[in-house]
């Protein structure tokens, strides 16, 4: 467990929400600048975007505490993500956006600990991630 970085984490959070309503159009706007491929996969609904990055904050924070169900439910939405044509790469450019979407939300008050603490784990998700998409049927394309 890494208490310094679900603290880091945690507490990046709650400045972000207190200069920022909504981190969920931040977070879009920059993978598709990272990726404008990955946007045609999308439709416009914006609660499917709000449920995706709810879930992803919910991994990491579970990352920061080695929960052992962490791996079932990564493996589930690899699956699920395969139907909708989520690469490998497009999740590095998504976990990129996301840090890119903090450290913007944060301003002046985003420190190198909260970026080492949110890199950190999402490498540590990207791992899992791509253990998954090894496994079940094949690699996914890059
Ligand atoms: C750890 C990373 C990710 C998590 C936890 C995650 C989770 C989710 C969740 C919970 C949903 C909502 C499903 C629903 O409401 O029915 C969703 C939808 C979706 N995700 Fe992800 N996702 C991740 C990464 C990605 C990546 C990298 C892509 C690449 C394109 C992607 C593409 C999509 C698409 C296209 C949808 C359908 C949403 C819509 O049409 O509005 N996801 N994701």
């Amino acid at each position: 467990m890494k208490l310094s970085d679900l603290l880091s984490i945690h507490e990046s959070l709650e400045l972000a929400a207190e200069r920022v309503d909504d981190l969920v159009p931040l977070v879009y706007e920059r993978f598709f600048a990272l990726r404008p491929d990955a946007r045609a996969l999308f439709g416009n609904d914006a609660l499917g975007r709000g449920r995706m990055f709810n879930e992803t904050l919910t991994m990491i924070l579970e990352c920061t505490q080695e929960v052992g169900y962490l791996e079932g439910i990564v493996e589930r939405e690899v699956g699920d993500h395969r139907e909708y044509g989520a690469t490998l790469s497009m999740y590095e450019s998504y976990f990129e956006a996301v840090v890119q979407a903090m450290q913007d939300a944060v301003g002046e008050s985003w420190t190198p600990s909260h970026e080492e603490s949110w890199r950190r784990q999402l490498k540590h998700l990207m791992s899992i991630v791509a253990r998954h998409a090894q496994i079940a049927d094949g690699p996914l394309n890059h």
